[in-house]
Parts: C-alpha cells; sequence; structure tokens
C-alpha cells in the first residue's frame, strides 16, 4: 500500500486537530466545537513522508451514518501524542509492519515514544508476539506476595533477562537507583504502609483509611505503582486501585503488577488522568512526582489529582523531594493555590543519596472540600 497517495490537510495543523481529546480540552474548544470539518476541507493537501500505516491512522475517517451530533462532525479522528511527529525515526519503525502480521519487537521504542510526548501512541494493525510457554496467573490471593513466571513476561527490552536477577539487583548494584530493591517481595516492600516504620513520614494505611468513615474509600488510583504493593496492600483492606505504571529502569513494571493482580494503566505523568471528574475516592502517589520535574508539571498533576477526587476525596502525596527550601519557596505556594484541605503535614530528611544533596521529603494528607 506503501505509494498510494493519501489526501490529507497540511500535517502540524491536522494533528493538532486530531489530538483534540487528549490536548486541546483547556486550550481552544471554542474553535473545536466551530466545526473541524469545515476546516479539513480547506486545508490543502500535502504529500508527506510518514509511514503509510501512520498517515492512515491519522486521517479523518468518514462515519458510513454521515454527521454525528456526539462527534458534531461527519468524520471523525483518532489521537496520537502532538510530539509523534517530531520523533520521525522512532514513529517510523515503530509504524513501519506489516498489516495483520506480528508487531516488530519494539517495546524499548514504543515506551521511547511515549515519553517523548507520543502519547497516546497510534494504535497498530499487527499482533504483538505470544509468550513461549505462558501460564495461567496464579489465583488471588497468591498472586499478591509470589514472584510471577518468567514466561509471563517478553525480556527483550529489560535489562534483566528473569525475574530471579530483579529479584536480586539491590544485592549487586552498588549504585542509587529507583525502585532497586522494589521486585524483592520479601524486603522493604513487605513493611510499607503497614505501620511498622519509625519514620514519620511513612504513614500507614489503616491511619489514612480511619480519617473516613469506614468502608467509604473504595476506589482510587497509585500514580507510579512501582511494583504494585499499595496498590496490593489496599486490596487487603478492600480498596480498588489502579496504578499507573511504565517500565523505566529496564523492569516490566507492568506484568509484574498484573501479575499481582493489580491492574497496570500505561500512562506517563505527562498525560491528562483518564478519569472523570469527581469520581475517585483516593489517590496515592509516592516517589514519582520531585523537584526533578519541572514546577508546573507538578502544579497539573495536583490539578489533575483534584478534578478526578470526589468532594471529601484523599489526596496521599507521598514523600515527595525537593532540595533545601524549595518547598516553601515554590511547592507551598503551588499547593495553595489547588484548595486542599491539609490532613497530614510531615518533612524529613532525604538520606539515600548523601546529606551534601540537601534533599528533602513532604508527605502529606489532602482532602478534596466537600463545597
Ligand atoms: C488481513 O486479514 C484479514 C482476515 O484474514 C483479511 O480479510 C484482510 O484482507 C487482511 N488485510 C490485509 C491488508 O492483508
Ligand atoms: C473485605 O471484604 C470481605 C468480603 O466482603 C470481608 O470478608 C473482609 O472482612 C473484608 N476485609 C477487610 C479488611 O475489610
Amino acid at each position: 500500500m506503501g505509494t498510494k497517495k493519501f489526501r490529507i490537510p497540511k500535517l502540524p495543523f491536522f494533528l493538532v486537530l486530531s489530538n483534540v481529546v487528549t490536548l486541546l480540552l483547556c486550550l481552544n474548544v471554542v474553535f473545536y466545537i466551530d466545526g473541524p470539518a469545515k476546516h479539513f476541507s480547506r486545508a490543502p493537501p500535502l504529500k508527506t513522508d510518514f509511514p503509510a500505516e501512520f498517515v492512515e491512522y491519522t486521517s479523518p475517517k468518514k462515519l458510513p451514518g454521515g454527521y454525528n451530533s456526539h462527534y458534531r462532525s461527519d468524520t471523525v479522528s483518532y489521537p496520537v501524542g502532538h510530539k509523534c511527529v517530531d520523533l520521525k525515526e522512532d514513529l517510523e519503525r515503530y509504524m513501519t509492519y506489516e498489516v495483520n502480521g506480528t508487531c516488530p519487537d519494539d517495546e524499548k521504542i514504543s515506551q521511547r515514544l511515549l515519553l517523548s510526548g507520543c502519547e497516546p501512541l497510534p494504535r497498530r494493525r499487527c499482533h504483538n508476539a505470544g509468550l513461549r510457554g505462558y501460564e495461567e496467573p496464579l489465583p488471588v490471593p497468591d498472586c499478591f506476595w509470589s514472584m510471577p513466571p518468567d514466561s509471563s513476561v517478553s525480556w527483550t527490552a529489560y535489562t534483566c533477562k528473569d525475574y530471579k536477577c530483579l529479584k536480586n539487583r539491590h544485592r549487586n548494584v552498588g549504585r542509587y537507583d529507583d525502585c532497586i530493591d522494589c521486585f524483592d517481595l520479601n524486603y522493604h516492600e513487605k513493611f510499607r504502609w503497614i505501620g511498622v516504620s519509625n519514620s514519620p513520614a511513612d504513614f500507614s494505611i489503616d491511619r489514612v483509611l480511619a480519617m473516613k468513615k469506614p468502608g467509604t474509600i473504595r476506589i482510587g488510583l497509585d500514580i507510579g505503582g512501582s511494583s504494585g504493593t499499595f496498590a496490593v496492600r489496599m486490596r487487603e483492606k478492600n480498596v480498588t486501585i489502579v496504578a499507573t505504571t511504565v517500565n523505566l529502569n529496564g523492569s516490566p513494571f507492568s506484568n509484574f503488577v498484573a501479575s499481582r493482580g493489580i491492574v497496570p494503566l500505561y500512562v506517563s505523568i505527562f498525560q491528562r488522568l483518564p478519569f472523570f471528574d469527581g469520581t475517585l475516592d483516593i489517590v496515592h502517589t509516592m516517589n514519582v512526582l520531585s523537584h526533578l520535574f519541572p514546577d508546573d508539571l507538578f502544579q497539573l498533576v495536583l490539578f489533575d489529582v483534584y478534578r478526578v477526587l470526589r468532594p471529601g476525596g484523599l489526596f496521599w502525596l507521598d514523600h515527595f523531594f525537593y532540595v533545601g527550601n524549595q518547598l516553601w519557596t515554590v511547592y507551598v505556594p503551588l499547593i495553595e493555590t489547588v484548595g486542599f484541605d491539609k490532613l497530614l503535614w510531615v518533612t524529613q530528611r532525604k538520606l539515600d543519596r548523601g546529606i551534601e544533596k540537601d534533599e528533602m521529603y513532604l508527605s502529606a494528607l489532602f482532602q478534596k472540600p466537600m463545597e
């Protein structure tokens, strides 16, 4: 199909429109409502050297039933991240495949695209490779605290090639790394959030749940769910937590979390949370947000968390880290603009990278006001 000419409008302009679902909500709704179809038909056609499957995917599609009032158009467009077009080399590799065939084994490239702003990724019309010797997962509750079989992961993209390697990583590697020990379920993971820590920044789940009427914290989200332990501990309290996980540090976090019986949501920290306004009882996040991201990201995440929480819902900011007095100069003013009520607030030195880094932790529990 490669040489076919596609009549599509000028690309950057068009892509902005196609991405309206993920990006334009707060920017230019009026423009969109005004009628994208009108603009599509007026824009000049343009030859592109993007992969044929990408051009096909991003071209507006005629609705068989004609004009539809839900979509305010007689066409629909499928969303992709606006940065995809700037990442041509990776996009080329990602979108070049045999239709109906087996997808390239390219988890490294697809995650690289996603983390560079090509999010959501375009869908593909190919089959991901099967897993050789796959076994059904362990039943609940055995799956919560067992190492999954190696056959549940396609290991190509990862540094380790089996779970034994991941589990023992912290014993072999001296350097600092996020989550270096979190695949070892008999190590630190086992003792998190259960009230056995002396550290004041370690709130226990029982303490947090006790802030609300029993049973009223039922559903929620863990942003940056790590290896899934928070969600597992909450599930043991009958709270359903979805965990966002990307496969950082050469590790199959998504597979691991799923094997533990937790829903892994494959979205980055940069994307609008895919939940409707005012729906979740609790949002937790640990060790994800920090001074290593731009300040405006921190503020955007806070507003987004506020949006998805129901009135009276809890936001547990767990071990947010920053340097020196940044808390007061940068972060407190941002937190205060959002309008949460403050229930718990503890700061503490972060020492894992050395005291000379002058890093601090903040653990806090916020509540979205009832009105
Ligand atoms: C894909 O497979 C389906 C079913 O076998 C077939 O009908 C279709 O023509 C194939 N499409 C392409 C583009 O090869
Ligand atoms: C969770 O729910 C089950 C079934 O309703 C119940 O038997 C159990 O006591 C609950 N556990 C907790 C910790 O609330």
